[in-house]
């Protein structure tokens, strides 16, 4: 008999967290039977979070190695790490860079043909076809098993994109694009890799400077685009938000009230007239999904400027992982779904802000 449909999320870091008390609280709206996770080391103080996940209903799997090290500690595993796989109809890759090629070389390849779909964040880049959601939807195939959910960032520029410069029927009306990332050092949920002051960084491809513009390129490359971008990128000694500065230049004539109009309405931007990043962040922790803005950016209104009538320049905030979330969930919905994906994630858009 089968066991329903199964979501498996590897790793409870930073993004996995969050994508599995997600799917656990709509795992009815979004027909799913059974979400488990994957926690890779046994350790005493992410005990209350393991507790938490399980409490919302989640089933934890572990190597069977370390089986007694989380029994020892009060964590009772239910699955064993490949039987977890082996039994998922969908898996979300939430591990840190490199680790999720690991995976599907060496476990996600030889499930290929039971499992429906396979997905990766941000820095795996190669582990298949890329995806944002509202972005390049048309761009997935059924032939597409292995997906790559892009970082938060390249959401926040693709939609930036979208808003101004793509026209009907996917017309490039984008005759440059220049962004500066302005990224937070560290997460709050993380300890590590804090920076005492502000580190710019180095541009390392010839072409479009940063991995931003070069992921955004190849986004859109999925739907036969060949966007002219660069982006340079640096990192402030904060913990709250990234900040993006953009500059579009546009093959139409534009106003400052036009293009403030067309960002309000893409339902998945939210706007806001606040200018500081912790006041944004704080309206997520109050009223997010605990605690994430699911938009895919939240623009500065009172930046929003036009140069030579054709040009669009500004700030924005990046809600972080919250962006990668939702196309997570509704990547791994079109492969339960197929058919009727579109209807079972409305149940997600009332946790879109839309204004900050
Ligand atoms: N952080 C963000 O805001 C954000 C936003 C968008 C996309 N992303 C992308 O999401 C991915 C994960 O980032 P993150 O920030 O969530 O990382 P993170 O907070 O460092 O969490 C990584 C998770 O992976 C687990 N892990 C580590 N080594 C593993 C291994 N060998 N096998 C299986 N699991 C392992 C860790 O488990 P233990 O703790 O149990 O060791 C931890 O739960 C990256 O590709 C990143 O680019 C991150």
């Amino acid at each position: 008999m089968s066991d329903g449909n199964i979501v498996h999320v590897v790793g409870t870091g930073t993004i996995g967290e969050p994508l599995i008390g997600l799917l656990c609280d709509a795992k009815e709206d979004l027909g799913i039977d059974e979400v488990t996770f994957y926690k890779h080391s046994p350790v005493l103080t992410d005990r209350p979070k393991v507790r938490g996940l399980v409490k919302r209903g989640a089933n934890l799997a572990v190597r069977e190695d370390k089986t007694s090290e989380f029994q020892e500690l009060g964590m009772e595993p239910m699955y064993e790490a490949e039987e977890a796989i082996k039994r998922a109809t969908v898996i979300i890759d939430c591990t840190p860079k490199g680790t999720g090629l690991m995976n599907k070389e060496k476990y996600y390849n030889k499930y290929k043909n039971k499992i429906k779909g396979f997905m990766a964040q941000g820095s795996e880049f190669g582990f298949g076809k890329m995806y944002a959601v509202g972005i390049n939807d048309e761009a997935i195939t059924p032939k597409d098993k292995f997906i790559h959910i892009v970082s938060c960032n390249t959401h926040n520029i693709a939609v930036l994109i979208k808003t101004l410069a793509i026209g009907e029927k996917n017309k490039n009306n984008l005759k440059e694009g220049r962004f500066l990332c302005i990224r937070r050092a560290n997460d709050i949920s993380q300890v590590k890799s804090y920076i005492p002051s502000p580190q710019v960084g180095s541009h390392k491809d010839q072409k479009m400077g940063t991995h931003h513009a070069v992921d955004v390129f190849h986004l859109y490359k999925t739907l036969g685009l060949d966007l002219n971008v660069f982006s340079s990128a640096l990192k402030l000694n904060t913990q709250y938000m990234h900040c993006i500065w953009y500059d579009l230049k546009l093959d139409y004539k534009i106003n400052i009230e036009e293009a403030t109009r067309k960002f309000i309405d893409n339902p998945r931007v939210a706007v806001s007239y606040k200018k500081d990043a912790n006041l944004i962040f704080s309206f997520g922790r109050d009223h997010g999904h605990y605690g994430r803005l699911l938009d895919q950016t939240v623009i500065v209104v009172p930046t929003i400027h036009v140069v030579n009538n054709n040009e669009v320049i500004g700030f924005c905030f990046t809600p972080q992982d919250g962006n990668s979330i939702l196309s997570s969930v509704t990547m791994a919905e079109r492969f339960i779904y197929p058919n009727d994906w579109e209807e079972r994630i409305k149940c997600l858009w009332p946790l879109l802000s839309q204004e900050v």
